[in-house]
């Protein structure tokens, strides 16, 4: 079997940690039971790009389980966890090309390894694949049916491939699912994040001042434990309607400008471009520490800040200290790329539990419905949604009320008034 991991030796100590993180996956669990009877995506080739984590290993093996002939590559060169990456292809014979820490040009061979194997369906985290099939590989698309899609940077991606016209499959956006990112983007990345800085910087979080720059689903999540650490958080948006949430919520709210003066630890989450550039850098404090957790390298602009910078110099695991013609230090972690996945384990395992039911079962659903839909990005049916919420409750062990025949009369009638 072809593959590409660091050290194949590593494989029981990630078997373990797969069946640790699998017991904080109950959804999936029964997925998989089903899957295992009814075997609904049998001989589908799924080409998948993920994070490399624990939680990733379980959902292949559960396509694996559901039928599929699944291949793995990495959707970031810093998020592999190897030990995974070794179990998937030892134990569970899914190949995978994954390698933590990997350069540019085996990052993209990785991808091109996987779409060797002529994928019917992918399943993308940031859209490189789908990226990848509309430019240098148009000859695969005819084998496609459909693919899933897991974050917001990647739903953005596709939305502006199929309003200019060139979306050759159905892609349903399984970000958009209320149980993806209600919980995953806002409690995982939230979590993650924070774990992510501290386990880089060991820095007491309490009493610093931690600017979140952008208040989408993932920065109302960092704001809230950065929050519940201690730390004064202050939030910089563009947008004036979360603006006035931000404040709401309790936060202060200042431009990127005002907040470059004040800011001990900066995060980016907009999932835009140079969001902190130049002129920003220079008003920054002696020592300010900056990172990203949105999904491309791109929110910090590290070009400008190199050719600033008069030295540079790695002064623990993963953090640059730059030093500025002004003779401060700014400090760049994981040189710019996903925190919570390069310096942490990316989101733990039961918020990972409802994102990937929800890929799971777009995958099944994908396979039954494909012929009949377009070339489009389709969010998932609120059916599936739901049934995920009821079985995450169910596992839970949390009651919910029932409406009373009266409230449901009461709810569709429009004649009842004071
Ligand atoms: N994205 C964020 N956290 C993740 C995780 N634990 N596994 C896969 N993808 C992720």
């Amino acid at each position: 079997m072809k593959h590409h991991v660091k050290d194949i030796k590593l494989a029981a100590q990630g078997k373990d940690r797969m069946e640790w993180a699998f017991k904080s996956m109950p959804v999936l669990s029964q997925i998989r039971d089903r899957f295992i009877k009814q075997k609904p995506l049998k001989n589908i080739r799924v080409a998948a790009c993920l994070h490399v984590t624990t939680e990733t290993a379980n959902l292949m093996r559960v396509l694996k389980d559901g039928g599929a002939d699944v291949t793995l590559c990495a959707s970031n060169p810093l998020s592999t966890q190897d030990d995974v990456a070794a179990s998937l292809v030892k134990n569970y014979g899914i190949p995978t090309f994954a390698i933590k820490g990997e350069n540019n040009k085996t990052y993209y061979s990785h991808i091109n390894e996987v779409l060797d194997r002529k994928p019917q369906m992918t399943m993308d985290d940031g859209a490189d694949i789908v990226s990848i099939l509309h430019s240098t590989r148009k000859d695969l698309l005819k084998h496609i049916i459909g693919g899933t899609e897991e974050t917001t940077t990647g739903v953005i991606r596709l939305r502006a491939l199929e309003n200019d016209g060139l979306l050759n499959y159905p892609i349903i956006a399984v970000n958009d699912a209320k149980t993806k990112h209600f919980f995953d983007n806002r409690y995982g990345t939230g979590q993650s994040t924070l774990d992510g800085i501290i386990r880089a910087t060991n820095l007491l979080i309490a009493g610093l001042t931690v600017v979140v720059i952008g208040y989408g689903w993932c920065g109302r999540g960092v704001a809230k434990k950065a929050k519940g650490l201690g730390a004064n958080v202050v939030v910089t948006e563009v947008d004036p309607l979360k603006g006035i949430e931000a404040v709401l919520d309790g936060y202060s709210v200042k431009t990127i400008s005002e907040a470059a003066k004040v800011g001990d630890i900066f995060i980016t989450l907009t999932g835009n471009l140079n969001v902190i550039r130049k002129e920003h850098f220079t008003k920054m404090k002696d020592g300010a520490v900056i990172c990203n957790s949105g999904h491309f390298n791109a929110e910090i602009d590290l070009p400008a800040l190199k050719k600033m910078a008069v030295k540079k110099r790695l002064v623990r695991g993963i953090i640059d200290e730059y030093t500025l013609k002004n003779k401060k230090h700014v400090c760049v972690l994981a040189d710019g790329r996903l925190i919570n996945l390069s310096a942490a384990e990316g989101h733990p395992a039961s918020v990972m539990d409802m994102s990937f039911a929800n890929q799971a079962l777009s995958a099944e659903y994908m396979v039954k419905n494909a012929k009949r839909l377009e070339k489009k990005v389709y969010v998932v049916p609120q059916d599936i949604d739901e049934n995920i919420a009821r079985l995450k409750l169910k596992a839970m062990k949390v009651g919910i009320d029932k409406l009373t025949v009266e409230q449901v009369d009461y709810l569709s009638s429009w004649n009842m008034g004071t």
